[in-house]
């Protein structure tokens, strides 16, 4: 094992949370970490109970709160702590879940907020929202200071509305001024158009909706250009500011689109000014930090050696949405043998376990690494895999359930076949002992290196392995792997059965991710791939989770059903759940489900199904977009739902409801083909148009079930 990292039974500490590496190139060697490392076996037990307060700071008490559901507030605000500690201030990242909004006032806070679905907050972030908006009080944030960074991402309707709430700016007094303009990222805007975006921002279209993700419906700002960067106008007042908080910086937008690091770094360029004019503290300049080790990291060669240091935190590891084990009844592929992929339908049984699902919910797989790539990695990195770790932080808490062995953590824990983040390829500059390859990694990991990391790792689709072996200097212990990696977050999927037909099966559509790269590597998803390999009678972890992408109550209401490739998967559901229905005797209201995929004989999925559905009148309209079997330009569901935009509407003045779920491009132009339709056949305005959209979408009648790819 490198670096002496192999315990006895004993067991041996290793603190992370000491060995800050240096900025590049001033730095302590591989040897010299390894040397620490082999200094510090056998020396566990006396340093415990002596808990390193880390560098004493004097200077003001700030907490940052993360809301985070996959991992990024939750690391930056963590990065930003430690910054801010080296700058002198008492600084300290907290799960929002742990904010107590009643002792807020007179304290100083930093809120690190993503934004998912209908602009909601993540689960950690929920009642801390919630008490902003319906309870809190004037007066309730008296004296505290705060700053706000919003986490989002373009692509999505309700761009980074949580972060815009938490900082909620209200009408200016004289709201003929211009008054928003970017700073980060300058894009054109004229007065007209902000006054609108701010606008739109408090009007109730804009307030949040039921507890949901991922689903959202209708939003009032869809025209108006989406900020990115930082909003400047902090004299206004914020929803944080209404209740007596005092903001100290602009708030800072960051798009996961595009480079959601580099804009937190630019905000933090405003943050720090800001706060040390604001606490009368002298500016400090910082040394690149280089990559921090936080985590303490035993290995022992037994499990009842493990156990004997376990906490109970580390046992249960940080929260994450309970699990139950969902057994295989069907596994079976929905592709032609012509397609060139496959897509697989696969059933969960879940009777007895305790969980239940509605049409139209999603299901929350959590998956297992490639059992090849955790023996590669493992050998790369020269561990044991059969060696048991108990991995804590300072609190003695540990990221995953602990003791485990390290293949159990490789295989169901750390994200090890994702796309290395830029602090991972600033971890493997510092670690590499060839000179050139210190170098090169020390460009990929530099703002001018920034295309060519982009080029390297996401188009080319290289995971940590791919980069270990592309640098074969670079050697790391189990202990820095555990600390660079990500958490292996699940994955989630439309559930395409229908609760009142199969209601202990759940039934999941999913297309298998694997792509041929440059040089015949293979780059294959992880999720899905496990997926693909499950046998039927073998078990899956795995969660329901509920969403409002509900049918209407009343089954004589017309519904519109849209969806590309697997974006039908919901729409099965729905047409199922409604053929239930009707054979129970209720009588149907008219549908259309449009549909598209790329051919109709490879990837047309359930077709048979969908036939079946017009032949005993459960679907009305069945209409379909096989984008590859005409020349010229493709025919896509957005075409088809322009072309029977006149039914469509007819429909929807019936009271109809109208679904849409796959990728957010895609419904993107389904809508801009709605508003088309409406603007070309009933004469509205763009305005009207997207007016009425609005209202559809408050009433519930237009929902979304989306992700961007
Ligand atoms: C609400 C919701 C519902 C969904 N419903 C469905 C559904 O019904 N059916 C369905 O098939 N899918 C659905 N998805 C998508 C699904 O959740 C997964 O994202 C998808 O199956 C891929 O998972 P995976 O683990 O196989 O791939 P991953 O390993 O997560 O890879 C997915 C993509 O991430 C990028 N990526 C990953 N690793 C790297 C790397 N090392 N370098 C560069 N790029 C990388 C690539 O673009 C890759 O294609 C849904 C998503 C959401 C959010
Ligand atoms: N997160 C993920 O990794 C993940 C997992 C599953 C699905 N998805 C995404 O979700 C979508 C559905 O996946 P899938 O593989 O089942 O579908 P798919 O087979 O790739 O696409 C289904 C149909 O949608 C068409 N299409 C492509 N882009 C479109 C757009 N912008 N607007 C409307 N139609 C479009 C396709 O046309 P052509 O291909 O012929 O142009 C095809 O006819 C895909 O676009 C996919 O990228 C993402
Ligand atoms: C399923 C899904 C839904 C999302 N919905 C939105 C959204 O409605 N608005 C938005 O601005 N960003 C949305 N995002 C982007 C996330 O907010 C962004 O990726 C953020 O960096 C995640 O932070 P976290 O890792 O701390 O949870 C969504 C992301 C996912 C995966």
């Amino acid at each position: 094992m490198l670096g002496g990292s192999r315990a006895s039974d004993g067991g041996s500490g290793f603190d992370m949370g000491k060995l800050m590496l240096p900025a590049i190139g001033v730095g302590i060697s591989v040897a010299a970490m390894a040397a620490a490392y082999s200094l510090s076996q056998g020396s566990s037990k006396k340093k415990k109970g002596k808990k390193d307060k880390g560098p004493q700071v004097t200077g003001p008490k700030i907490n940052v709160y993360f809301g985070s559901q996959t991992g990024t507030a939750e690391d930056m605000a963590k990065s930003l702590a430690k910054e801010g500690i080296k700058r002198n201030f008492d600084m300290k990242a907290i799960d929002m879940e742990r904010f107590e909004p009643l002792d807020a006032a007179g304290t100083n806070c930093i809120f690190l907020v993503a934004t998912y679905g209908e602009g909601d907050p993540t689960d950690n972030a929920r009642s801390c929202f919630d008490w902003l908006q319906d309870e809190g009080k004037e007066g309730d944030l008296d004296g505290m200071t705060y700053a706000v960074f919003g986490l989002g991402n373009t692509q999505y309707e309700h761009y980074n509305s949580v972060g815009t709430f938490f900082d909620r700016l209200r009408c200016p007094p004289n709201p003929s001024l211009p008054f928003l303009k970017f700073r980060a990222s300058p894009i054109p805007c004229p007065a007209h158009v902000s006054l609108c975006f701010l606008l739109s921002l408090s009007t109730p279209a804009m307030q949040p909706s039921p507890p949901s993700n991922q689903v959202s419906s209708a939003s009032s700002c869809l025209a108006f250009p989406r900020p990115r960067g930082i909003l400047t106008r902090p004299s206004w007042s914020s929803q944080c500011g209404k209740l007596g908080g005092q903001r100290v910086v602009e708030l800072g937008l960051g798009d996961d689109d595009k480079d959601i690091q580099e804009d937190f770094n630019q905000w933090k360029d405003l943050l720090w000014p800001a706060l040390e004019e604001h606490f009368g503290l002298e500016s400090t300049e910082i040394a690149d930090q280089g990559v921090e080790y936080r985590l303490k990291v035993s290995t022992f060669t037994t499990e009842k050696a493990a156990m004997q240091v376990a906490s109970p935190k580390s046992s249960s590891g940080v929260d994450q949405t309970p699990t139950v084990e969902m057994t295989v009844t069907c596994n079976r592929e929905l592709y032609s043998a012509e397609a060139g992929r496959s897509c697989r339908h696969l059933e969960l049984d879940i009777q007895g376990k305790g969980v239940s699902y509605e049409t139209g919910d999603h299901v929350g797989i959590m998956a297992a690494n490639d059992e090849n790539l955790v023996n590669a990695l493992g050998y790369r990195i020269g561990c044991d895999l059969d060696e048991w770790l108990v991995v804590e932080d300072d609190g003695g808490t540990s990221p995953f359930p602990c003791p485990c062995t390290v293949r159990h953590a490789l295989t169901k824990y750390l994200d090890i076949n994702g796309a290395p983040k830029k602090k991972v390829i600033t971890a493997m500059a510092e670690a590499a002992s060839d000179d050139g390859e210190k170098q090169r990694l020390e460009h990929l990991a530099s703002k001018k290196g920034k295309e060519e990391l982009t080029d390297y790792i996401v188009k080319g689709r290289r995971n940590f392995l791919d980069v270990m072996t592309d640098f074969a200097s670079v050697s790391f212990s189990i202990a820095q792997v555990i600390e660079l990696l990500p958490r292996l977050q699940p994955r989630y999927y439309s559930i395409s059965s229908a609760s009142n037909v199969t209601p202990v099966s759940v039934h999941v559509t999913a297309v298998v991710v694997a792509d041929e790269m440059e040089g015949g590597r293979m780059f294959k998803g992880v999720c899905t791939n496990h997926l693909y390999s499950l046998s039927v009678g073998s078990h899956c972890e795995a969660f329901c989770r509920k969403t409002p992408f509900k049918l209407p109550k009343d089954p004589s209401v017309p519904v519109v059903m849209v969806g590309a490739g697997t974006g039908l998967a919901p729409m099965r559901g729905m047409y199922l759940h409604m053929d239930h229905q009707r054979r129970e005797g209720a009588s149907l209201g008219e549908s259309m489900l449009v549909f598209g995929c790329r051919t109709s004989k490879d990837d047309f999925l359930y077709g048979d199904e969908m036939g079946q559905m017009v032949e005993n009148g459960t679907i009305t309209h069945l209409v379909t977009a096989f984008s590859r079997e005409v020349k010229g330009e493709r025919p896509y569901v957005q075409h088809r739902v322009k072309q029977r935009a006149a039914d469509i509407l007819r429909m929807l003045d019936a009271g109809g409801h109208f679904y849409v779920c796959g990728l957010t491009a895609m419904a993107k132009d389904v809508k801009k083909s709605l508003i088309e339709g409406m603007v070309e056949l009933r004469g509205m305005t763009g305005g009207e148009a997207e007016a009425y959209m609005e209202k559809l979408g408050k009433e519930g009648r237009y929902m979304q079930d989306v992700w961007s790819s």
